[in-house]
């Protein structure tokens, strides 16, 4: 099973390759997708607007960097195209390719919980502290925050989070937040479309087979459990058209350049927790925490 997206497979390949790599050096390192092509699109015709971005930086095979041109109000389609070829990566990398070959135990599951809450709970807070910011306004919605139903599942599945380890993959990326909540909070958009646009995409597909694979009980998925919302295909729709919005008030350049920082960090993560739970007794040791549950 997979996103039907065709292109880059070598791209893919090698973000992959680069995303076994520690985070840092993956953060370090310029985007490859080779097989993205440059993307030219029609200013709108709003003429009175003042587009916040005109150009994306967009990273070529040979390294090189081509200015593209992109318009506001097409930021929720220009991340999708940006970020294309490393969705493709996060689908095959390390837990998440687990849990999509069916291979994945309660205990690694609850180890990427583990890991992903903090992350949560930085970009929720970040999201709450700049609420009234330009462009973040627009986003930071707690009906979408996911940090209290991480908690309320990792608990359900019976585990505490002094129980398992924080891998320092984890640490990064709720670092990463962190800091861009402080130095550019205009950056957390590229961050919540990730999450959340993804846990209303893909997070109904991990849902279904989450149950089967794990054969628990609903009330220890509700990460993906949007029911407050009454129509999930509306709701994802508006909330493109807010990150879209975004662009006019905020820097759609560095959203797109987060966004694709945030694929990278949740890669890094995926790769370290797939590590982890095959050496638990190493990755336990490091930690000088409690054996594996
Ligand atoms: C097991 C791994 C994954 C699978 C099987 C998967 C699958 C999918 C699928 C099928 C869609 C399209 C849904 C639709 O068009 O309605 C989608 C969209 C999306 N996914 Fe994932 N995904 C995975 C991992 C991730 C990860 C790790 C992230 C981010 C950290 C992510 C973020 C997104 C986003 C942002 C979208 C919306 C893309 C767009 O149209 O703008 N996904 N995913």
């Amino acid at each position: 099973m997979g996103i039907s997206r065709k292109k880059g497979k070598v791209a893919a390949d090698q973000e992959r390759t680069r995303s076994s790599h520690d985070a840092a050096t993956v953060l370090n390192s310029a985007p490859a997708s080779p097989s993205q092509n440059l993307i030219i699109r029609k200013q709108p015709a709003a003429s009175n607007v003042k587009p916040s971005f005109a150009r994306h930086r967009q990273a070529r095979s040979d390294g090189a960097i081509a200015a593209t041109a992109l318009s506001p109000g097409n930021l929720a389609t220009d991340l999708r195209e940006a970020t294309r070829t490393l969705h493709e990566s996060a689908e095959r990398s390390g837990v998440l390719a687990q849990m999509l070959r069916g291979n994945v135990s309660v205990q690694a599951y609850a180890m990427l919980l583990r890991n992903l809450l903090p992350v949560y709970r930085a970009l929720e807070e970040g999201l709450e502290r700049h609420r009234n910011a330009p462009g973040v306004r627009l986003v930071a919605r707690p009906a979408l925050y996911r940090s209290a139903a991480i908690a309320h599942d990792l608990a359900t599945l019976g585990f505490t989070t002094d129980r398992l380890p924080l891998l320092p993959g984890a640490e990064r990326y709720a670092h990463r937040i962190e800091e861009v909540a402080t130095t550019g909070p205009c950056r957390l958009i590229g961050h919540a479309y990730a999450r959340y646009i993804g846990d209303l995409s893909d997070g109904q597909i991990l849902r279904k087979l989450l149950a089967r694979l794990l054969r628990v009980s609903p009330t220890a998925l509700t990460l993906y459990d949007f029911s407050d919302i009454a129509d999930l295909y509306a709701y994802k729709a508006e909330y493109r058209l807010a990150l879209s919005q975004a662009a006019y008030e905020a820097d759609g350049e560095a959203i797109i350049d987060e966004a694709m920082q945030a694929y990278r960090l949740a890669i890094a993560l995926s790769c370290a927790i797939e590590t982890a739970t095959a050496e638990p007794a190493r990755a336990m040791r490091t930690d000088g925490l409690p054996a594996p549950v």
